[in-house]
């Protein structure tokens, strides 16, 4: 099988993110890095991709030098992936799509709702990709997870509880560090900080395991270093579609905790929790039945979560083969295949880490419980393109939860659910 051929915007030497692309992009041999524009500095960034193998002639300083010189060529990327701080997304992902071609966008995949519903219509008009980097939505005992609560197995969901709360960023000295600067300031990272960064990650999978979609929320965003512009705290209570009540706590300033994204789901005949420091576990309970450890790669798992195991049951697997699992998906959906638990037709109508409707989230209306509207299935199910994009899904960005709070001193935005008053877009 031919590997395709990628692109990388950002994810430069020494970021975050970068090397979990490289090293997922390149597991499987579904790609091959072919272009890169990976850093600010143009010539930092050249170098770095020649470093990397690429071309001399496809090592870009910036990405606006990249869409020059890949638009036209015969060869064309089939992907390009988009790891820049969050305000840059919208421009360069809009670009990229335009010229035709398919985008894999970091998360948040934008700043504004308004951006996210743009992104969506444009890559359904030019049958494009817009894919967002969930990636942990593509860990094994994550798709069991979603894959437990489809077939019945909790019965009814009651109640969704995470939290995705590290310590890194609790050091007020700590400002000018490069890679935690942007994230609390909105002219690079937009209107939340801690909820962009890792909260969203939570709302999603709380979606994802679910199958369902937050309708309506109230939320309580803190910045607790005072200089920062941005949130570092928030608290945000959910309701979904379905019914389902969800609790979600994020946090950067929670010293002690060092990647604490957890997840428990509680339903009418069972709960189970799944944490990203032991993510080849799932503890399951049912309902009157003893407490059961599932781990990875074991029989009787459902084939969502089989076929994403790669090495033998008890062999850790990690963060960066979740994000290959992501290019394994994307990958098929380019090459017009099928797989099982995401099939590409309906890839638009389900929560997955790929695609899914426009956010229900919207403008905080009031000072009550903020909800949000529908996409039609129909429609989303009716594009070309395999899988439609996703808006950015913070609830921050959505509900405009950020605007006041995010620039106090203090928790300025306290919004207590009102019964009966849930509010209409
Ligand atoms: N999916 C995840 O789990 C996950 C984890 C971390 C970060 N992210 C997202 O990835 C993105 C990048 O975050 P990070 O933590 O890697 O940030 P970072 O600050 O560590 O690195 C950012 C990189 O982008 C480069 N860059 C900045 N502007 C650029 C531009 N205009 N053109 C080309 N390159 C540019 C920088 O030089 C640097 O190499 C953010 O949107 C963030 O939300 C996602």
């Amino acid at each position: 099988m031919a590997r395709l051929s990628w692109g990388l915007i950002g994810g430069g030497e020494g970021s975050q993110i970068g090397p979990a692309h490289r090293l997922g992009a390149l597991a499987d041999g579904h790609f091959s890095l072919e272009a890169a524009a990976p850093d600010h500095r143009p010539e930092i960034g050249r170098a770095y991709a020649q470093r990397l193998g690429v071309a001399t002639d496809r090592a870009y300083g910036d990405w606006r030098e990249m869409l020059a010189g890949e638009r036209d060529r015969p060869d064309r990327l089939d992907l390009v992936t988009v790891a820049t701080p969050n305000s840059t997304h919208f421009e360069i992902t809009k670009n990229f799509i335009e010229a035709g071609f398919n985008v894999l966008c970091e998360k948040p995949m934008t700043v504004t709702v308004e951006e996210g519903e743009e992104i969506v219509r444009i890559a359904e008009k030019a049958g494009r990709i817009c894919a967002v980097n969930y990636c942990y939505s593509a860990y094994p005992m994550v798709r069991q997870a979603r894959a437990m609560v489809q077939n019945g197995d909790l019965g009814h969901v009651r109640l969704v509880v995470t939290s995705f709360s590290h310590g890194h960023h609790a050091d007020a000295a700590d400002a000018d560090n490069p890679r935690v600067r942007w994230r609390y300031d909105p002219a690079m990272a937009g209107v939340s900080g801690q909820f962009a960064d890792c909260g969203i990650h939570a709302l999603h999978m709380a979606s994802f395991i679910c199958n369902d979609e937050v309708e309506s929320l109230s939320a309580d965003f803190v910045s607790t270093i005072a200089s920062r512009a941005l949130e570092d705290d928030a608290m945000v209570n959910f309701r979904m579609r379905k019914g389902t009540v969800g609790r979600l706590w994020t946090s950067s300033v929670a010293i002690g905790r060092q990647h604490g994204f957890d997840i428990q789901v509680f339903g009418e005949t069972g709960g189970f929790r799944w944490a990203s420091e032991q993510p080849n576990q799932l503890i399951y309970t049912p309902l009157g039945g003893r407490t059961q450890i599932m781990e990875k790669g074991e029989s009787g798992l459902y084939d969502e979560a089989k076929r994403l195991s790669r090495v033998a049951i008890a062999h850790p697997e990690g963060f960066p083969l979740a994000v290959a699992n992501i290019y394994c998906d994307i990958a098929d959906v380019i090459r017009g295949e099928a797989r099982t638990g995401l099939p590409a037709r309906q890839m638009a109508c389900d929560p997955s880490p790929l695609c899914t409707r426009p956010s229900p989230l919207r403008k905080r209306q009031g000072n009550g419980w903020t909800r949000g509207h529908q996409c039609s299935a129909d429609t989303a199910g009716q594009s070309s393109a395999a899988m439609q994009p996703e808006p950015a899904r913070s609830g921050a960005q959505r509900c405009g939860m950020g605007t006041a709070g995010s620039r106090g001193r203090g928790p300025a935005v306290r919004w207590l659910p009102r019964p009966g008053r849930w509010l209409s877009r």
